[in-house]
Order: C-alpha cells, then structure tokens, then sequence
C-alpha cells in the first residue's frame, strides 16, 4: 500500500471499536478497486463524539462509518440526513459534502442486497420480527420499504416493540407491523413466515441463548435470518433448521451495508464479486469471527 499527499482517509468511529471488522473489509475493498484510499478505526468517547465529527471535517476525511453508541447521537452533528436513515432513526455512515457530513444507514440496504443475493423474496411476504433495538428498526424499514406482508414483532420490552411497530405503520402508511409478545407466538396467526432476528439473543459468548426457546415456535419459520455472525451457526438459525427452515447468519448484512457505505463514498466504484469474497474469507478466518461452537 503506497500512501501519499492524495491518499483519501476514511473510517470508524466507535466506541470500543478494537473488534470491529470495517478496517479489514474497506481496505480489502480499497486494494481490489484500485482505490487510493485508507480506512481506520477511532476510539471515539460519548462525549466526543461532536468533537470527533467536526475534527474529521476539519482534517478533510471523506467518510465515517459510525457504530455503538453513536448511531443516534451523531445525527445531532450532520448538514443532511437520508430519508431512510431518518425512517430508521439511526445513521452509520457519513459521507463527505460541502460544508459538512450526510448521515446514511447502510443496515437496511446492506440486510437487502444480502436477502437478494439468496434469492429470499419480500415483496407480499409474510415475516417475523425478532427485536425492536437499533438493528430491528433498519431491518422493519427494509420490510416495509420492499412490500412486505403483514410483520409481527416480538420482543422482550413490549414498549419498545410498539413504538417501533407505531413507528413503521406511520411510515408506510399501512397497519403492516404488529406487536406479539414473545411468549405468546402462538398468536401469530398460521402461516410461513420469513422470520428475521435481530436480537443480542444468542451472540458470542452467550451462545446458548435464543429468542424463543420452544422448538415448536420455529415450524412457523420457512426461513430464519440471523443478523448476528458470531457464533456463524446461532441457537436460533439451529432451532429454525431442525424444524426444516432454511437459514442464514450475518455474515453478508455485514459485507453488504460495508460495500453500500463504500458505493457511496466512491461513486463511480462498484465493488467487484471477488473482493466482497475476499473479504467474506478475512472475517470468516479472522479470530474474532471464529466465535463458533459448531
Ligand atoms: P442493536 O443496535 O444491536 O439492535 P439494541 O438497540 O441494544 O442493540 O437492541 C438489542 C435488542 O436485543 C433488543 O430488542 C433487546 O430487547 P429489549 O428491547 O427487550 O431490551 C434484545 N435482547 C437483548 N438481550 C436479549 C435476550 N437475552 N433475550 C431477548 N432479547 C434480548
């Protein structure tokens, strides 16, 4: 890698930030498209994180990503903010303008291109969801923003799954989102749903956890969607295929809002199929993506 006086500095801001796999995954991106750019971490504190953003303007850096626990606060410290990032209430990455950052949330995006890349369809779909945190709501503005059917949301806090339910029906304008609590799944009405869990339920290291613990919950399920990607294999994605659904980890969510933020800091880039393999390859044989009990 040659660094000079033209070389573009991106990077992620975070709070910790020593595992995150951003770094790895751009400059993976960076080398594969002949892009003169280099991307690095920065333990950025929740009392800084002003600070931060205004001294990456000053300093001519042309993106950010931004993860916990900045991806509410930083919205305070932008020129603009895209509409689905402002749906979702929630940005994670920042793209150079004129006067200051665009605040964009890739989640959504990146959960999309990974479902179309198997084929998954949403549009008249019928889905569970599992969660209403910060991940939950980028993957109901997907759902709503791609047609799905009618989503049931389970969660542990029934406040939160409401506001997010609220939230997505005023949105789209449509009573699509409804609130189920998680040990009264047998409302959901009989069907077979695509289910998409976004809870912390059942990440490294609390692996023997998951959402719903009951096998029966899962014959609901044609295909069950982790977000998560440590453990590669979750208690959910096991329940889910021993009752014969299909199933997938977040392992491509993660490759695809990174190509997504990356789309969006180099416009005339496409990031090829075989760098987004590389870098599939470097998480998945990168210690912190090992967290797998088989
Ligand atoms: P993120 O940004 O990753 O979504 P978050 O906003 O803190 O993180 O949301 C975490 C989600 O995981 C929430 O839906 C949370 O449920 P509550 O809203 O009830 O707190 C859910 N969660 C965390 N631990 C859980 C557990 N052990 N069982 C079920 N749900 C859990």
């Amino acid at each position: 890698m040659k660094i000079n006086g033209t070389t573009k500095l991106c990077g992620v801001i975070g709070y910790p930030i020593e595992h995150t796999m951003s770094p790895l995954m751009h400059n993976v991106f960076a080398r594969a498209t002949g892009t003169d750019l280099v991307y690095v971490p920065f333990l950025v504190r929740p009392e800084t994180v002003r600070a931060a953003v205004e001294g990456a303007f000053a300093l001519n850096i042309q993106g950010l990503n931004v993860t916990v626990p900045h991806k509410q606060a930083v919205m305070e410290c932008l020129v603009e903010i895209d509409d689905a990032a402002r749906a979702i209430g929630a940005v994670n990455t920042l793209v150079r303008r004129e006067h200051g950052y665009q605040g964009y949330n890739t989640d959504a995006a990146g959960l999309l291109r990974a479902l179309q890349e198997e084929r998954i369809k949403i549009k008249g779909q019928d889905c569970i969801l599992l969660g209403a945190g910060g991940a939950a709501k980028a993957a109901a503005y997907m759902l709503a923003a791609a047609g799905a059917g009618h989503v049931y949301v389970l969660n542990r806090s029934r406040e939160r799954a409401r506001e997010l339910a609220e939230n997505m029906n005023r949105w789209s304008g449509r009573e699509l989102f409804a609130v189920i609590p998680p040990d009264h799944w047998r409302d959901i009405p009989q069907g077979s749903y695509l289910a998409i869990q976004t809870t912390s339920a059942g990440m490294y290291p609390r692996t023997d956890e998951a959402p719903v613990e009951e096998a029966e919950f899962y014959q609901k399920i044609h295909t069950a969607v982790d977000i998560i990607y440590t453990p590669s294999k979750t208690k959910f994605m096991k329940l889910a295929a021993r009752a014969g659904a299909r199933t997938m980890n977040g392992l491509a969510m993660l490759l695809y809002q990174g190509v997504t933020a990356y789309e969006l800091w180099n416009p005339e880039v496409t990031v090829p199929a075989a760098a987004i393999a590389e870098a599939r390859q470097l998480i998945q044989d990168h210690p912190g993506g090992r967290q797998d009990e088989g």
